[in-house]
């Protein structure tokens, strides 16, 4: 049975927190890079809308949901009601229209899980992904965005882990390691238990969506909120260790699934998550707000469980004793 460590933080935790905060002002995209992505995603939507004037594009995952870091490349997702034609037809057809607005390096990657039109555009220097009709992922990026207007230190703390699971190498998708969106959701959970944020699902709807019969509802009047955690005076530095002590030592991964929408920790056993399935090892749980069937950690096999474990713990161990954190917790990892 896992044994669960308790530890008190360090004293003097407090005294990194201006580098950590310079660390996550370094990573904060410039208003003008902003203005950029606007200007891009108004000059895609004017083509597109010639031709499909019914149709809708939607920024979304980190350049809409605040934590995006500067430079990243651009989420667009078309919502179009096109009853006659496939997703793979108006990936295409989405490219002619692209081609023809004198766009460049445009690809239809149409045999990917998700198929989407990639692009460099020349006048902003972006380069963007346009995906058919994902609106779920439209939706979960605005819940984001709406947890990062109640308090600032969600934002900074999921900055900073971001940044940790770049440097690691523990943000890779495709190696079994954690989505950036799970990492947010880690973070969001985790500030719930501290009363740092409400539950915004289990308050009275405000904002009701159903997509693909997943009913989407949850308190959106977030201007509200503004000094919900204001009685918890946890600084960012002692959040970041609490969050990798939480993760190293606390967390039961034989029973528990975190879960934002709940606002609590739930059993495994509950949820049915308690065995292989298929390509889900369910090793971490982590439930989708909104897709509740959904394992965000489903990518995680036994042996990147094993890796991701370790950077816990690496990272809880310097939070903890190392002289320099915000330097040693980055530090690249070489293999
Ligand atoms: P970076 O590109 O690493 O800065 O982060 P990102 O916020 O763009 O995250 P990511 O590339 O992980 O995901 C992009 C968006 O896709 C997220 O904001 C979500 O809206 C959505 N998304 C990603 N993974 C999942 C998933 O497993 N389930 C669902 N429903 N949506 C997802
Ligand atoms: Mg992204």
């Amino acid at each position: 049975r896992f044994q669960r460590r308790i530890r008190a933080c360090r004293y003097d935790i407090d005294q990194f927190t201006p580098n950590f905060l310079s660390i996550f002002d370094s990573l904060v995209p410039s208003e003008e890079e902003i203005a950029k992505q606007n200007q891009l995603l108004a000059a895609l939507s004017r083509l597109i809308n010639k031709e499909w004037p019914n149709s809708k594009l939607y920024l979304y995952g980190s350049c809409a949901n605040s934590f995006g870091f500067s430079n990243s490349d651009i989420d667009l997702c078309l919502s179009i009601d096109d009853k006659e034609m496939s997703k793979v037809d108006i990936i295409l057809k989405l490219a002619e229209i692209l081609q023809a607005g004198n766009l460049q390096n445009i690809q239809a990657l149409t045999r990917a899980r998700v198929p989407i039109v990639k692009l460099m555009d020349q006048v902003t220097g972006l380069s963007c992904d346009i995906c058919v009709n994902n609106l779920l992922a439209v939706v979960n990026t605005k819940l984001l965005r709406d947890y990062a207007q109640i308090d600032r230190r969600l934002q900074q703390l999921a900055f900073i882990v971001k940044h940790w699971a770049k440097s690691r190498r523990v943000n890779e998708t495709y190696q079994g390691t954690l989505s950036s969106y799970a990492y947010v959701i880690m973070c969001i959970h985790l500030l719930q238990l501290r009363r740092i944020l409400p539950c915004l699902q289990e308050m009275d709807a405000t904002c009701n969506v159903t997509v693909d019969d997943n009913h989407c509802t949850y308190f959106d009047q977030v201007d509200k909120l503004k000094n919900y955690g204001a009685h918890n005076k946890e600084t960012v530095s002692s959040l970041l260790w609490a969050f990798f002590h939480y993760w190293a030592y606390q967390h039961d991964y034989m029973q528990d699934v975190i879960s934002i929408r709940t606002g609590r920790i739930i059993s495994k056993h509950m949820k049915d998550w308690t065995r292989r399935v298929g390509n889900d090892r369910h090793l971490i749980c982590i439930e989708d707000p909104f897709e509740t069937s959904h394992d965000l950690g489903r990518v995680v096999d036994k042996f990147s469980i094993k890796i991701l474990r370790e950077e816990f713990e690496r990272a809880a161990n310097i939070l903890q004793y190392d002289a320099n954190p915000s330097v040693t917790l980055f530090e690249p990892y070489v293999p």
